[in-house]
């Protein structure tokens, strides 16, 4: 018999923890139970909020709690380590982006999720975006025509006060804007278009205030079937942007994502309207509730996020030797 409500523990009280708790608390068949951060103070202040018990061990709070479901919300180093042992306590698990900070930890974490038989969705946000769905949907439609390209370009602030230390060392976060952000662009290309990235060839630079990470990239990328598309990221000071612009033989599209959609048929661009849909966490968590009483695949699996870690490997490859690098997405090749 299905268990009426699932109890779900978050490991990390950090930035994202609040996203996590507020979906949560929204999805029906879900009901938080525990906060885990090696910084009590921070794991104490969630606990009240949401009226849950906090922890400063991981393993400890496992073993007490049995929880159904573990999201894992810390800095990427922590991701394989924390996801197998939950995985090898039974939990399914959300497993936040990017996935790991290599392809053999992916792999690692998976073999653990099939030898336990859990369900594991990678939060890959932009899945769950709504200009990102209704993107999508044209792409499919081929309205616009045939796809010939992608121009993806973001610019941030990334060495700014705030962003947590860890980030900026590459032991710990597998990368700087490409491994964070870029990792964001490489998913939101192969799920738009759902083709992967088959090579590429990319340029990086470390011009950081501190930490030891790549401070902007640009990606030539090719997708499977050859559509080529370039992603350009700057993490130094200047006008922050967050656009894709898709081209077709018969139009474009403009995606700022989290803000609007735009259209050109062959005139200016005109603002398309987004039609409501839930919040893109609660969308997570209502997709990976579904998996579990179905004990069917999420949407988006941990195959899929190895693929987006294969090709953020070949880009530090590319950048490293100056050459054209193949991205193997096959698990278990
Ligand atoms: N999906 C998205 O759009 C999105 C947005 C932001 C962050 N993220 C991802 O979420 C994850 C967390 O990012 P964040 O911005 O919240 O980072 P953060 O640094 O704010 O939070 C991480 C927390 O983990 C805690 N921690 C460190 N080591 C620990 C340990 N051994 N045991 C328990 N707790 C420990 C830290 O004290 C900190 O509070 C990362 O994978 C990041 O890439 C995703």
């Amino acid at each position: 018999m299905q268990k009426a409500e699932l109890r779900v523990a978050v490991l990390g009280a950090g930035i994202i923890a609040k996203a996590h708790f507020d979906a949560i608390q929204s999805t029906t068949g879900f009901a938080a139970c525990a906060v885990v951060d090696i910084n009590l103070d921070k794991a104490n202040e969630i606990a009240q909020l949401y009226e849950i018990t906090a922890y400063n061990d991981y393993r400890e709070m496992i073993k007490q709690e049995c929880p159904d479901v573990v999201v894992i919300a810390l800095p990427h180093y922590l991701h394989k380590e924390t996801a197998v042992f939950a995985a090898e306590h039974g939990c399914h698990l959300m497993l936040e982006k990017p996935m790991a900070l290599s392809v053999s930890e992916c792999d690692e974490i998976i073999q653990a999720g099939r030898k336990a038989d859990i369900r594991i969705l990678v939060g890959h946000t932009q899945h769950y975006i709504a200009e990102n769905i209704q993107a999508k949907r044209i792409i499919q439609s081929e309205e616009l025509g045939k796809l010939v390209m992608i121009h993806d370009v973001r610019h941030t602030n990334y060495f700014q006060d705030s962003r947590p230390q860890w980030f900026l060392e590459k032991e710990k976060s597998g990368g700087g804007i490409l491994a964070n952000l870029g990792t964001h662009s490489i998913d939101k290309i192969q799920w738009l278009t759902d083709r992967t990235v088959r090579k590429l060839r990319s340029s990086v630079s470390y011009h950081g205030s501190r930490g030891n990470v790549e401070g902007s990239g640009m990606i030539y990328l090719e997708l499977t079937s050859g559509i080529p598309a370039t992603i350009v990221q700057s993490g130094y000071l200047g006008a922050s942007r967050n656009e894709t612009e898709i081209m077709f033989t018969g139009g474009m599209l403009k995606l700022v994502t989290g803000e609007s959609l735009w259209i050109s048929r062959g005139g200016q661009y005109e603002k398309l309207d987004t039609p409501n849909t839930a919040a893109p966490f609660e969308l997570q968590y209502s997709d990976l509730l579904t998996a579990i009483r179905d004990h069917s695949e999420t949407s988006c699996s941990p195959a899929y996020a190895r693929g987006v870690i294969a090709a953020l490997e070949a880009v530090y490859r590319s950048a490293e030797t100056g050459l054209e690098q193949f991205v193997d997405q096959e698990f278990g090749s």
